[in-house]
């Protein structure tokens, strides 16, 4: 049988990347993030869009290469269709149909948070394989944290996802970047918070913990407790910050932690789940990788934890995710708009 190749597009936010999928195992996965931001402390929409267009096709040329095949082998083009940053997604929804058009191969669109829970299918080829890649099985339970999202989702299949709990304000990575933000601190705060986490004590300081109903969450009263004690401390020591920030990351991340696996550990609890992965670009955490093997012996939990390549955005989440509804005939038309928000059919 000929071999199903496909190329995934990713732009829906900062970074550009493009990745090959030859029957489900991976080929190639390019990736090209935009410094252009970290002056900002955070994404600039017009500057990522611009910057979107410069990088794709390069980025999708060095993964068809890095795959070592030709664009007229594709079988099909899955691309990022939202949710997103519009200007992002465009330059991604526009260069997928017009590639598509050319060979005359049909087109998959991918829910971006779709695509960083099917993350964890993505397979190596056996030369590449750097351990074990067990999968999880159907259903289990997917904590997707990321700079845009915090959500618990119930993955009944590779297509039905149901969204059970979710944030009713900031994302937990939001929350992150904001703190680390008012402490002076860089852009993205994530990975830094997490450098310094390692090195602070982790009861340190304590900030409020929302107290919401079900499987919810919610960080922006946390994110406000974080400034306004940081504003009182300050008024005693102007160096406080740079006295204490080892400990101020490690109780900020300790506080998160807990808030998200609390109502993980409900929701598996009361969905009598014990299969659970995290996924998105606070997975890379390390107290958070932590905290699910924790659960894992405490609960007897199955936990899957992407490798870091995978956490934050990247293109081959989106092929594999192409890849499922390629082989359902599931394709998507020329017509079909990118959608920043809401999914759109
Ligand atoms: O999934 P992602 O790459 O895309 C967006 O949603 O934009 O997630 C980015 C988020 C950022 O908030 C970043 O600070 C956070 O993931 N992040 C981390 C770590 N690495 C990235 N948060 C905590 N610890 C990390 N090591």
């Amino acid at each position: 049988m000929k071999p199903v190749y496909i190329l995934g597009i990713e732009s829906s936010c900062d970074d550009t990347s493009a990745a090959v999928i030859r029957d489900g195992f991976l080929l190639s996965n390019v990736t090209a993030s935009q410094a252009v931001h970290e002056a900002y402390g955070g994404v600039v929409p017009e500057l990522a869009s611009r910057a979107h267009q410069q990088n794709i096709v390069p980025v999708v040329d060095a993964a068809l290469k890095r795959a070592g095949i030709e664009r007229e082998q594709l079988s099909a083009i899955a691309f990022t269709r939202g949710p997103g940053l519009l200007g992002s997604l465009l330059v991604g929804v526009s260069f997928a149909k017009g590639l598509a058009a050319s060979l005359g191969i049909p087109m998959v669109d991918v829910n971006h948070l779709h695509g960083h829970v099917l993350a964890h299918f993505i397979r190596s080829l056996p030369q590449e394989k750097k351990g074990e890649e067990e999968t999880p099985s159907f259903p289990f339970l997917c904590l997707l944290v990321s700079g845009g999202n915090s959500q618990i989702v119930l993955v009944k299949s590779y297509k039905d996802m149901e969204i059970i709990g979710q944030t009713i304000d900031d994302a937990a990575g939001e929350a992150i970047d904001k703190c680390s933000k008012v402490m002076g601190l860089g852009y993205p705060g994530g990975p830094i918070i997490d450098k310094l986490a390692r090195q602070g004590n982790p009861d340190a300081f304590t900030f409020s913990k929302p107290n919401i109903p079900g499987y919810d969450y919610s960080f922006s009263g946390l994110k406000t407790s974080f400034l306004y004690s940081l504003r009182n401390w300050l008024k005693d020591d102007p160096d406080f910050i740079e006295h204490h920030k080892e400990d101020l990351a490690a109780s900020l991340e300790k506080t998160i932690v807990d808030i998200l696996m609390k109502k993980l550990r409900l929701a598996a609890r009361d969905l009598k789940i014990k299969q659970v992965a995290v996924a998105g670009g606070v997975s890379a955490n390390t107290g958070l990788r932590n905290a699910f093997h924790d659960y894992a012996r405490r609960y007897g939990w199955k936990v899957f934890i992407p490798p870091f390549s995978y956490t934050t955005d990247n293109a081959a989440m989106i092929a594999i995710t192409g890849y499922f509804k390629y082989l359902d005939k599931d394709f998507c038309p020329m017509s079909a708009p990118a959608y920043s928000r809401v999914a759109a059919g």
